[in-house]
């Protein structure tokens, strides 16, 4: 076993997190949010989402948040874009990382963004092309990894062949998500390392749902195959609006305790990072999920 010194965390809290509340977020606490996160020593803030409105109605104000947020040096601010509609608003706001998103499984990949699989590369394509030119990095989803809500089962070589396509169509990063967070850490770790047989390892990344309990689980077995990018939501907000059943990501929180008690850095400040995800659920009107979120919180 043996585990990567540094790891980046993605914290996806101000966009996965907030996605899926039903209640409106006020824009400003979403602005506070990202910016209080940018005082933590994250590197990675997933910022917002450029999707239609009329899908994912919570984040309309993407444009506006973007505005509103102070980016400071050395920070990457990506945003999800689905096509290039979204592409174009996202840079007129400024933007310069985005994130494209589709699934190894054909059932979600319709739900969640109406195109089939290979629509919905296609519809990249253009995109990766325009984010060249224009000197953006391209980050890359694929989601139902290890478990589908509508198919079931995914065969590990759907995912292999999904994240290959992204890797080769040009993005620096692919992201490897279990929306539904139905693995456990063997698949998990199993699948990550046939996608790391096609795709090398230092481009790749890991994103748990909690849905079962096992996403801290399964992030320390993809760190022991060699994995270093860890995607997390402070105080373990999340979920995607189109994956029936699905809870929160894997708590940034318990995520850092973790690494920092098994002598990994991630330049992340344990303290002001509960201390957003205390104020986080408090916006929200519940519990943080992170367990370490709670005792500090409750140790201060
Ligand atoms: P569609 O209805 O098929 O789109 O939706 P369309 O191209 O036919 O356009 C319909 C209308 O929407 C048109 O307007 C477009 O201009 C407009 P109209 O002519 O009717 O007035 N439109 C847009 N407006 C603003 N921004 C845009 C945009 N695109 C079209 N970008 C579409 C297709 C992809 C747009 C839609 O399905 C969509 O936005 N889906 C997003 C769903 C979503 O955000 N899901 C959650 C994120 S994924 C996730 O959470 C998983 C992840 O965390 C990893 C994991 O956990 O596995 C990443
Ligand atoms: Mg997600």
């Amino acid at each position: 076993m043996s585990l990567p010194a540094e790891v980046r965390i993605v914290e996806v809290g101000p966009r996965d997190g907030l996605q899926n509340e039903k209640a409106h977020v006020a824009t400003a606490d979403k602005i506070e949010l990202i910016d209080r996160l940018s005082a933590t020593g994250l590197r990675s803030i997933e910022a917002t989402s450029f999707v239609s409105p009329k899908w994912v109605p919570q984040l309309a104000d993407a444009a506006e948040v973007y505005a509103g947020i102070t980016r400071r040096p050395g920070i990457a601010y990506p945003v999800l874009v689905p096509n290039e509609t979204g592409y174009g608003r996202a840079r007129a706001a400024g933007v310069e990382e985005i994130a494209v998103f589709t699934a190894a499984s054909e059932a979600f990949n319709r739900t969640n963004i109406n195109a089939s699989i290979a629509e919905s590369l296609a519809r990249f394509a253009p995109v990766l092309e325009r984010a060249r030119a224009d000197g953006v990095r391209v980050r890359g989803y694929v989601s139902t990894v290890l478990g589908c809500p509508y198919q079931g089962a995914v065969p590990v070589a759907d995912v292999v062949r999904v994240a290959r396509s992204l890797h080769d169509m040009g993005c620096y990063e692919i992201s490897l998500g279990d929306t539904i967070g139905v693995g456990t850490p063997a698949a998990a770790r199993d699948m990550l390392r046939a996608v790391a047989s096609e795709v090398p390892m230092p481009a790749l990344a890991v994103h748990f749902h909690d849905t079962y309990g096992q996403a801290l689980a399964n992030v320390l077995a993809c760190l022991e195959a060699g994995v270093s990018v860890v995607d997390a939501a402070v105080s373990g907000a999340g979920g995607c609006p189109y994956a029936k059943g699905a809870s929160g990501n894997v708590a940034t929180e318990d995520v850092v305790y973790m690494l920092h008690g098994l002598g990994m850095r991630t330049g992340v400040d344990l303290d002001a990072l509960a201390a957003t995800g205390h104020w986080l659920a408090g916006k929200l009107g519940r519990v943080s999920s992170s367990k370490v979120g709670q005792a500090l919180a409750t140790r201060t």
